[in-house]
This record gives C-alpha cells, structure tokens and sequence, in this order.
C-alpha cells in the first residue's frame, strides 16, 4: 500500500507540474517525466488488485496450490509467512498437527507477528507457532520437521548473495522422506542463475523434485501478472529429502 500511494503521489505532482507548461516549456517536461510513474502506479495498482480477494484472488489461488501440493500430516514450517495465511490455510486443512510460520516481518512488508496471530484467531485456528527468524539461518536443529513450505520469500532474503543457501538451509531442518513445496521467481535471471541450478542445489541438499512447473501453465495469469516483474518468473516446485 505505501509503494502504490507513493508512486500516485509523484505521478500526481509530476504531471500537474505540466500546467505550469504555460509559464515555460521545461515545466511542460518535468510534467511528462511523471508519465512512467502513472504508469508503475496503475501496474502496482492493478497487481494488488488482481491477488486481493476483492480482486481476482490470485494469491488465495496460489496458496491453495501449494496446500493441494503438500503432503499432510505432521509437523509443518512455512518460511516467510507474511500476514500467515498460508500456513493458517494449511492448518485449516489438516487440523491436529505442528505448525509454525516463521518471518523476518521486515519493513519491505506491511506484515507482522501480530498480524498474523489475529488472522489465525478470525479463522478460529489454533496452536500455530509464529516467530521472527530469517531464512537464511534457520533457529531449528536438522531434521525438525516433516513438510516445509515456501511461497514467494527466497528471492526476498536480502543477507545472501545466493539465494539458492535459502533452499540448503529449508532442506536441513526436513526430516528424511519430509516434503518440501517451493513457489517462487525461480526462472528470474535477477534472482537465481538458472531453474537448472535451483533443481541442482536441491538435490545436492539431499532432495529430489517430484513437480517442477511455471506458474503460467498452471493457470492463466491475467496482466499485469503474467509480466517479468510480476510473476511471469514464478514457478512451483514439490519434492521429498531422501
Ligand atoms: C512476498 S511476501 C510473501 C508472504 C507469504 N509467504 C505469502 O505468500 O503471502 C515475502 C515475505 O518474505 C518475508 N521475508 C523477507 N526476507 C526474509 C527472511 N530473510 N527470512 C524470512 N522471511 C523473509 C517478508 O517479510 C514477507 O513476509
């Protein structure tokens, strides 16, 4: 919500600048520079809207997912949990077992603990764990859980350079035959150096892909999420450690 505000906000005072076109042409200019901001403004825009429920509900439909994905019961880490819907989804699911959402719950999200505990209490959902923690050391000995979740966060972790380790250190703390699924911008080039390098890390972590798909041919993204900023990139991967 802050980035979308912030860029209609300079967009705004960018183009009304045009105005001042009448008095000199330079400020004609500057006005049109605000053009690209309208431009990320709307795309941003659009976005929320498109995976809000109020919209087109695309991150419920890549939650549910990675729910249908997972394999149930016993104990189960989501890494990155945000506002903890899904792992609240996933305990819904499957009530009676471990759970726990972990997160940095930084300032790039408008995400928290407290949040998530409140979105656990509305769904009447009880007994998930969440505490703050990164992805890149994970506060759990090896072996600790049978399933690991992850949607949306590696390419997120900010303190390594390879965002793959994220993928070494989820697969430490599965237990042999626990099942990992992973959704994320596997195939941006920003990110990961290849999806064949991602698949590598993972089986050298003692995993093995079961399920490697792009989001795209999984369903139909509607724009601006089919596009590389947004989740052209995004691909699905399931598998077991052992
Ligand atoms: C795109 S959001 C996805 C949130 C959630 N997984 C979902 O699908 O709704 C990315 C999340 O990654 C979290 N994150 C970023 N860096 C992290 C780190 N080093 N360790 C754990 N979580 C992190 C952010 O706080 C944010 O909640």
């Amino acid at each position: 919500m802050k980035k979308i505000v912030t860029f209609w906000i300079l967009a705004f005072f960018m183009c009304a600048t045009s105005i001042l076109g009448l008095v000199h042409p330079a400020f004609f200019l500057l006005g049109l520079s605000g053009v690209p901001f309208g431009y990320i403004a709307a795309i941003i825009t659009l976005t929320a809207y498109r995976l809000s429920p109020k919209g087109n509900d695309y991150q419920n439909s890549i939650h549910r997912l990675i729910v249908d994905a997972s394999v149930r019961n016993g104990s189960v880490l989501d890494i990155g949990c945000g506002s903890g819907k899904l792992i609240i989804m996933l305990a819904k699911n499957n009530p009676g077992e471990k759970y726990t959402g972990i997160d940095f719950w930084g300032n790039n999200w408008e995400y928290s603990k407290q949040q998530c505990i409140e979105n656990a209490k509305a769904e009447k959902v009880e007994g998930i764990e969440f505490m703050k923690g990164s992805a890149s050391k994970l506060p759990f000995p090896d072996r600790s859980f049978d399933h690991v979740v992850s949607c949306l966060t590696f390419h997120e972790v900010v303190d390594l350079e390879n965002k793959t380790d994220c993928m070494e250190e989820a697969l430490r703390i599965l237990k042999t035959n626990g099942t990992f699924t992973f959704f994320d911008l596997f195939e941006d080039p920003s990110f990961y150096r290849s999806l064949n390098d991602v698949a590598k890390t993972i089986e050298k972590s003692g995993g093995s892909v079961g399920q490697l798909q792009k989001l795209s041919e999984i369903m139909e993204l509607k724009f601006p999420l089919g596009t590389k900023k947004v989740l052209k990139y995004g691909v699905l991967i399931v598998g077991k450690k052992g």
